[in-house]
């Protein structure tokens, strides 16, 4: 991993670093440069529309849901810094999780309810599926999707000719809208959980007033990719459509499929 030992930091986080030891942390997968101290975590990101926005929903989630305290933030030659409160637990995507798949879905509708609770009333920030969809739109115009990193079966014989191709049809096929407060990227790796329950939700740049299936999509194929997909260490005897049961709700394959896809052109 890149060194980043002689990045400069804008002063006020240099102030409350200095001095402290920490590790990098490579497992998020947008290029943010994660810095690991003992009781705070560095996040640092080219400056962009979600990275501000991530700092936006965190203030505004104080005290709503357990979520990282903002400590400090600033930018600098482009970069966003975000100094924040390390959250307690284990990733959910932990080996210790992934073997207790039963505990593991419970934990995690658990955390999706936490999330349906909070009241959207003065939720600062819209991801409904125009906001969406515009988003979209405006990334597959400039070819910003990464083709690296889609399900092997959305292009290609079978599925879409392309990007183009799979936007229009998502424009032509939306679906109802249950807006909830959504995670928006609602993986394992973004949601720590500790042997009694739900201890905190990072990651939150996506975050916003959005469609409840929007979670309940990513999480089911996380859970997929993390318990016996392209990310388990090992076969696993575990069913991702627990969720459903967990959640009380009734899976509607066409919404969550249409999330799914829409995911990929992000
Ligand atoms: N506040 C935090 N507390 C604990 N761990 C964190 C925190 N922020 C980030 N991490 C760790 O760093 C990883 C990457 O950070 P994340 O914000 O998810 O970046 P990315 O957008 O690259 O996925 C997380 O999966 C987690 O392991
Ligand atoms: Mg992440």
């Amino acid at each position: 991993m890149k060194n980043t030992a002689d990045l400069w930091l804008p002063a006020e986080i240099d102030k409350k670093t200095a001095g402290l030891t920490y590790t990098e942390n490579g497992i998020g997968m947008s290029g943010a440069i994660v810095r690991m101290y003992e009781d705070m975590v560095l996040k640092i990101q080219p400056s962009a529309p979600w990275a501000e926005r991530e700092v936006t929903i965190l203030k505004w989630l104080c005290g709503k849901i357990p979520a990282p305290e903002v400590i400090a933030c600033g930018e600098l030659e482009g970069k966003t810094y975000l100094l924040m409160s390390r959250v307690k637990g284990r990733m959910a995507c932990d080996e210790f999780f992934l073997d207790r798949p039963e505990q593991l879905t419970a934990h995690l509708a658990e955390a999706m309810q936490l999330l349906w609770d909070v009241d959207i009333s003065d939720c600062p920030i819209q991801r409904d599926q125009e906001t969406e969809l515009a988003e979209a739109r405006f990334r597959v115009e400039r070819g910003l999707v990464d083709l690296n990193n889609v399900e092997p079966t959305t292009f290609g014989p079978g599925g879409f000719k392309d990007p183009e191709a799979l936007l229009h049809w998502l424009e032509c096929n939306q679906p109802s809208y249950d807006p909830v407060f959504s995670h928006g990227d609602f993986c394992l790796p973004n949601i720590f959980l500790t042997e009694t329950g739900v201890s905190g939700f990072i990651d939150l740049g996506d975050a916003g007033v959005g469609d409840r299936c929007r979670d309940i999509a990513l999480c089911h194929r996380s859970l997929r990719h993390n318990m016996y997909g392209k990310y388990a260490s090992k076969e696993r005897e575990a069913d991702a459509n627990r969720l459903f049961d967990a959640l009380g709700v009734k899976p509607d394959a066409e919404k969550l499929r249409w999330y799914l896809l829409l995911d990929e052109l992000f």
